[in-house]
Formats: structure tokens, C-alpha cells, sequence
């Protein structure tokens, strides 16, 4: 496939600090960018990560036809470039996209894509621990219409950005009882804008009631748990590790699912099954509940220190050494190659 690359004049790596990275704000020096006319992907393009002229009437913005993923890529210890996972990134962006009644993106654009822009930019990617270069691809509609109906013109883009991590702590949870994220039948488990809109308010709410994230609730009676604002959550107790199944209203996180595979080769049973709050305060209540951690491309794995229910709090000692750190660990030396990659879950980026 025949990509242009427009280089820009000047880098503005030297203005990054990778001792002291935030999260999702140094973009790195170029993005990937093509069109779909209706009929072609065309214009296939790495150029200067810069502002691009869109029109102020483009549907995305109107009627919220717009999916996005994150994944990441790493320098490992042979300093080799790797990405964990992207082929089910790219199974999943086309799920969203087909939610969403958008234009599916071709593997090999998707691909293509990915692998140019962690070749030029690699300078980006830095090996120093904690740090990440996280991908973001997104679609957007961009007919230029007020009339309700798909679009038949997108943008498909890549953006990349130096990372450190998502959260600096473990996270106080409110489980969210008056506002719902997804139904069944509705666009949850599709990784879309709008699901990341509805959130906002219920977050601000929570956030100025001192808690880090909300865990959102089923729409019908608020009492059964299904992911967090960013996350997947994950319960453990005896033996056992219990997650919600994905029943459309749920994101179906890679991590997540790396996590459900990591625990059985630690010797854990995994169910993902209906969890109803009530059940959580019994394990609680009977001394059961050993753990509770949220997963995601950006938190990875993180350990949630307090839950808080109207108004009644479970309080989880965080122990050095817990599983979540076990299996936070184990990928990261998957990652970073440290280890056998037995799933094969790392894409490696010929330089
Ligand atoms: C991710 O973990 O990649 C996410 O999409 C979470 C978030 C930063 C929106």
C-alpha cells in the first residue's frame, strides 16, 4: 500500500520530559491520516501532527457518528519496537464501526497505519519504566448534512502519544445509582463518544464527592456492576476471580481479557457472570472479598482501595504483592519481552 509521508520541519521531542509523563498530552510528531470518499480510502498520508481543516457542519459532530480505540506500543529490553495486541484492537474498531452504521477500516489500512507511525516517530517510544506510546486510531463522520443519516465520507486517523501512567493511586469507587452509562440494545459495549459524554457528569458528581471513578450500574435497578468511567473491574475471592460478562453493555477490554487469561495460567478459576452489589457486601461482610481491581489499555491494572454504595463504604487493604500487581507485573514483562509472549499477544515493529 503506497502511504506519502510528509515529515515536519521540526521535532518537539526535545520539549518533552519522559522522566514525568502525564497522560495523553505529548503527541508525538505526526499522525496517520486518510479519507473514505464513499467509495475509496484515499489520500493514505503520515503527515505533522498539526490542526487539519475540517467544516464546522461535519456529521460527527452533530449526530456523534465517532469510535476510537488505545493501544500501546512499547521499546522492550532488546530495545525492539512492540505493540501489544492491535489485531484485536482492529477487530474491535470494527465492531464499533458497524454499531455505529460507519465505514469499516480495512485490515491492512489499519496495519499500515500503525506500523508507520511508530517507524517515524519511534524516537517517542521510550524504554524508561512506566512509560508507554499509546495509539490512538479514531473515525469520524464528515458529510457535510443536517439530514439524520449515516454518512458515507469519514476521516480515519492515528495519533500517538508518549504516556506515563493513568492513575497514580489506587481508586475510590462510588457505585453510580441515579445516572446509567449503557442498555441492552444500545451502543455500551461499542467504544464510541457519546458513551464517554454521558459519563462526564455522573464522574464530575462523583469526583466532587471525593471518589476517583464511578462504577456504573445496570439502567433497570442500579444494583448490579459493570465497569468502571475508563475500566473493566474484576472481583477476587477464595480462588476465584469474577468479572461481568459482556452482555452489550459492557466494553469488552483487551486487558480485560488478557487478565481472564493470565489468572488461569496463575492457577485462578475465572467466571464472568451477573456480580449484584448485594453479593459484593456479603463477601465483604463474611471476610470473603480478598481484592477488587479495575484493567484497562490506559490504567492497566489497578487496585481499588474503597467502594462506597449509598453511602456504605468497603474498605479493601491493599497488600503488597496482591494479585493485581502479580498480573500487572506478568504483563509488563510480556510487553517488555522479559518473558515468554505465550499467547503471541506482541506485534513487533521492524525499524
Ligand atoms: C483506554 O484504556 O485506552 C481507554 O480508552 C480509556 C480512556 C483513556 C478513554
Amino acid at each position: 500500500m503506497s502511504i506519502k509521508i510528509i515529515t515536519c520541519k521540526k521535532s518537539r521531542i526535545d520539549k518533552v520530559d519522559f522522566q514525568n509523563l502525564s497522560f495523553g498530552k505529548e503527541f508525538s510528531d505526526h499522525i496517520f491520516i486518510t479519507e473514505f470518499d464513499g467509495k475509496n480510502w484515499v489520500n493514505k498520508r503520515i503527515q505533522p501532527f498539526e490542526a487539519i481543516p475540517l467544516n464546522i457542519t461535519l456529521s460527527a459532530l452533530h449526530y456523534g457518528q465517532s469510535i476510537f480505540e488505545g493501544l500501546k506500543a512499547f521499546r522492550d529490553i532488546n530495545n525492539q519496537i512492540q505493540i501489544f495486541r492491535p489485531k484485536d484492537n482492529f477487530i474491535r474498531m470494527n465492531k464499533s464501526a458497524n454499531r455505529m452504521c460507519m465505514q469499516e477500516i480495512p485490515e491492512d489500512i489499519f496495519f499500515s497505519g500503525l506500523v508507520e507511525l511508530c517507524k517515524i516517530d519511534n524516537k517517542w517510544i521510550s524504554n524508561i519504566q512506566g512509560n508507554s506510546y499509546y495509539l490512538r486510531p479514531l473515525m469520524f463522520a464528515i458529510d457535510d448534512s443536517f439530514g439524520v443519516h449515516a454518512s458515507e465520507n469519514y476521516v480515519f486517523a492515528i495519533i500517538g502519544c508518549a504516556v506515563g501512567a493513568y492513575y497514580s493511586k489506587n481508586l475510590k469507587l462510588k457505585v453510580e445509582t441515579e445516572f446509567s452509562r449503557a442498555c441492552i440494545g444500545g451502543t455500551g459495549f461499542a467504544k464510541t463518544a457519546g458513551n464517554y459524554a454521558a459519563s462526564l457528569l455522573a464522574t464530575k458528581k462523583a469526583n466532587k464527592e471525593g471518589y476517583d471513578q464511578i462504577l456504573w450500574t445496570d439502567v433497570i435497578e442500579h444494583k448490579y456492576i459493570e465497569e468502571l468511567g475508563s475500566s473493566n473491574i474484576f472481583l477476587l475471592y477464595e480462588n476465584k476471580l469474577i468479572t461481568p460478562n459482556l452482555r452489550g453493555t459492557v466494553l469488552d477490554g483487551i486487558t480485560r481479557d488478557s487478565v481472564i487469561k493470565l489468572a488461569i495460567t496463575f492457577g485462578y478459576s475465572v467466571e464472568e457472570r451477573v456480580i449484584s452489589i448485594d453479593e459484593i457486601i456479603q463477601l465483604h461482610t463474611s471476610n470473603k472479598l480478598i481484592e477488587i481491581f479495575a484493567t484497562g489499555t490506559a490504567a492497566s491494572v489497578i487496585s481499588i482501595k474503597e467502594l462506597s454504595y449509598y453511602g456504605h463504604s468497603i474498605n479493601l487493604e491493599i497488600k503488597e504483592n496482591n494479585l493485581a500487581s502479580k498480573l500487572k507485573n506478568k504483563l509488563e514483562e510480556i510487553k517488555l519481552s522479559k518473558t515468554d509472549d505465550i499467547f503471541n499477544w506482541n506485534f513487533h515493529v521492524k525499524i
